[in-house]
């Protein structure tokens, strides 16, 4: 049997509204943001929308996308095409990965449950972040046979972060991706406007609470004494930073692969092959997390050029559209991390409003591939780019 093409989704669409059915939810998700403004209660919906400062490195990440623009080739017989790609050494249907996003339950009550599902339904792969509102074994079990990545917040305690690793291991996770831009929270005006940290009332600490060495340090369990719960895991969360030799401790604890997630400077990116990691993700947090930074499509040709050889490069900060995705690809990154428009998606829909959006984002880079006259990922490269003038 052959599997469908990516872009059946938009053939599925039209014959359902041959019945009158109309798709549950738009289908232009770079629109996604507005139609879910208006949807979400204000909280929720600036933790996810909200950037650091003026917002401008996020307005960055996304205008950079549009100074790139794809130059479409006719004739090449790209009919029979395949959008696959294989990220530390495993084979996924297209180039796109859900990026670990915080707290989801603040968003719907599935929260990661739901994201678990759909990925692992799309073949797509999974990373979780360590402040989940789910614990780590919970969200594998939703993730049966999926591919599924760990993302670390970095503990300020060796104990606690040796535990987190040795869980996710045993639950199934087959990559470390620790995020490094992250050590203390950006100066983020729309929450810091709505006074609204959701961590402090304990959401999104699942992976601390049911954490065996984490209770050790705590006289009562989280539920009958959260505010000390949550006073044990704050300074452990944010406050201090480490440094590359650091890493040596990580690598000691974690024998599979390990991605550095926040890598912008080519340097930096040299480092982490040079300390025996396997990957970065060229990424800058969606520009929550440093005001005025360089767009995050802007630092990646540098950073593959530096490392490609060595690393595998994958990417995120802006990637709304399976074009996107296509230009990501073609200016050398594996594949990228699509975070805030399934977050919509999951507060919108819980489950079917991840995989409404993660279908739409496929299906669209599959026809992007195909009128571009491109067969495979292998055809992209800077050739299919044009920078704007
Ligand atoms: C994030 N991101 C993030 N990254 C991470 O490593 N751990 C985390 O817990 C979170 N949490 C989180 C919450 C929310 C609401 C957002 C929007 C983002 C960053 C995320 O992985 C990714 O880098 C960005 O989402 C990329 O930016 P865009 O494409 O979503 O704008």
């Amino acid at each position: 049997m052959t599997t469908p093409p990516l872009s059946m989704y938009s053939s599925e669409i039209y014959l359902r509204g041959m019945a009158g059915e109309r798709p549950p939810f738009p289908t232009d998700l770079s629109a996604f943001e507005s139609y879910a403004k208006e949807r979400m209660e204000p909280e929720p919906y600036w933790y996810a929308a909200g950037a650091a400062g003026s917002g401008a490195t996020n307005r960055a990440n996304l205008e950079a996308f549009d100074h790139w623009r794809i130059v479409p080739r006719m004739l090449t017989g790209a009919t029979a095409r395949n959008p696959q790609t294989t990220v530390l050494g495993t084979t996924i249907p297209a180039p796109v990965l859900t990026a670990p996003v915080g707290v989801q339950g603040i968003m719907h009550p599935d929260g990661e449950l739901a994201v678990a599902r759909a990925s692992a339904e799309l073949g797509i792969p999974m990373i979780l972040s360590t402040v989940s509102s789910y614990p780590i074994e919970q969200v594998a079990e939703a993730n049966g046979d999926g591919v599924r990545w760990f993302q670390l917040y970095w503990p300020n305690d060796e104990d606690v972060c040796a535990s987190f690793l040795s869980r996710a291991k045993a639950a199934g996770f087959s990559a470390l991706v620790v995020t490094l831009d992250t050590w203390l929270l950006g100066w983020r005006p729309h929450d810091l406007d709505h006074a609204y940290l959701p961590f402090l009332t304990g959401k999104g600490l699942a992976t601390y609470f049911t954490d065996p060495v984490f209770q050790a340090g705590l006289d009562k369990a989280p539920e009958d004494d959260m505010q000390a719960a949550v006073l044990r895991w704050l300074p452990m969360f944010t406050g201090a930073d480490h440094t590359w030799e650091n890493l040596a401790f990580i690598r000691d604890h974690w024998d599979g692969p390990i991605v550095l997630k926040g890598v912008q400077h080519p340097d930096d990116a040299r480092r982490a092959a040079d300390a025996g990691m396997q990957g970065v993700v060229v990424s800058n947090h969606g520009g929550r997390q440093v005001d005025g930074a360089i767009a995050s499509l802007d630092a990646l040709p540098g950073v593959v050029h530096a490392v490609g050889d060595r690393l595998e490069v994958l990417f995120d900060s802006g990637v709304r559209t399976g074009s996107d995705v296509l230009k990501a690809v073609a200016l050398g990154a594996k594949a990228a991390l699509v975070g805030r428009p399934w977050v919509y998606g999951l507060a919108l829909g819980g489950y079917d409003g991840v995989r409404h959006v993660l279908r739409c984002l496929l299906a669209d880079l599959d026809l992007g591939l195909a009128l571009s006259g491109n067969s495979s990922l292998a055809d992209l490269g800077a050739h299919t780019l044009q920078r704007r003038r």
